[in-house]
């Protein structure tokens, strides 16, 4: 009897080696595709931290949806399904408002301004504003500034009437697009392309490197370059994730990630330009530049939105952002 004692303790002392010797596997789920600022960001995070912490850690990264969709990732996040995503700013409306501030219209003037506003002290307080619904919000990530498309040459705000445009789950990018009397519908990305392809929905809005990416440009007929709103994601794991990992691994883990969205922005500055550059090559879609006086009539006419979530998003904050535009 001892000596079966003895053989079973053996036996779970090994299996237990085993399995405390296991990597710390995080899953990183993304609906873009690889060949974008977030789809790059990922794998650069892969690969430093595996050449890092070899054999502790391991990276398994899902783009295009393959895993979860828009609606439903931060969920996964919550119940450990995945360890983490890069949920775009406009996504995040169910689990607090204040993010809503991204996604009024004509806020910021350029990504340097997002990028100031994002990195001070009222940005990174809503960074870590998500840690009463058990997410820990690890950084920003850049996209860039959304252009619109549509089957019609988008001009002035008037074009756009009666036209059907996919829209991220936001209801501040709803109200942008009814005070133009257009009607928008909440789709996750991973439908956009099929939903303009059999012409369900007029039009779109989205950054260079995703309608490059994701082919809209090949089912739209025109992009107006509006720069009109910004799409930039948040970097997030769960609290308990997040607080359980080893003190040893964490912070080589939180360097690597901070170096992975440093090298993501930088792709998403260039991406910006070349899948522009793209689109116009292939004449597929005719890019539309607007003259600063058309401009100033989309700006215009998408002001109401402001007033409307102003008392939700705080007047304060949206001063802040306001702020931003100027360079000190
Ligand atoms: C969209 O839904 O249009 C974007 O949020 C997709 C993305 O992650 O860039």
């Amino acid at each position: 009897m001892r000596k079966l004692i003895t053989t079973m303790c053996f036996i779970f002392s090994i299996v237990a080696g085993a399995l405390s010797a296991a990597p710390i596997e995080i899953k990183f789920s993304h609906v873009v595709a690889e060949n974008t600022p977030k789809g790059k960001m990922a794998i650069r995070f892969k690969k430093l931290v595996e050449q890092r912490l070899p054999g502790k850690v391991k990276v398994s990264v899902f783009p295009n949806a393959q895993l979860f969709n828009d609606d439903r990732v931060l969920e996964a996040i919550i119940l450990g399904d995945v360890q983490l995503a890069a949920p775009s700013l406009s996504k995040l409306e169910t689990y607090t408002k204040k993010f809503q501030i991204f996604d009024l219209p004509f806020l910021f003037d350029d990504m340097q301004a997002v990028d100031r506003f994002q990195q001070s002290k009222e940005g990174q307080k809503l960074l870590a504003s998500l840690e009463s619904k058990g997410l820990t919000g690890l950084g920003y990530l850049h996209n860039g500034m959304k252009q619109l498309s549509a089957n019609d040459p988008l001009f002035a705000p008037a074009d756009a009437k009666g036209k059907k445009f996919r829209i991220m789950a936001s209801d501040v990018l709803a109200a942008q697009f009814q005070v133009v009397n257009a009607h928008p519908v909440k789709k996750p990305f991973s439908e956009v392309f099929t939903l303009l392809q059999t012409k369900a929905i007029d039009g779109q809005e989205n950054t260079w490197s995703n309608i490059y990416s994701k082919k809209f440009f090949e089912v739209q007929s025109h992009i107006t370059e509006t720069d009109h709103g910004v799409l930039d994601y948040i970097v997030v794991t769960s609290k308990e994730f997040w607080s359980g990992l080893p003190d040893e691994i964490r912070p080589i883990v939180e360097k690597s990630l901070q170096e992975a969205i440093d090298y993501g922005n930088k792709v998403a500055l260039e991406k910006d330009e070349q899948d522009k550059l793209a689109i116009i090559t292939s004449k597929k879609s005719k890019v539309i530049e607007l003259s600063s006086a058309q401009r100033q009539q989309w700006k215009q006419a998408m002001a109401p939105v402001w007033k409307e979530f102003q008392d939700e998003i705080g007047a304060d904050l949206i001063k802040a952002a306001q702020e931003a535009n100027q360079v000190n």
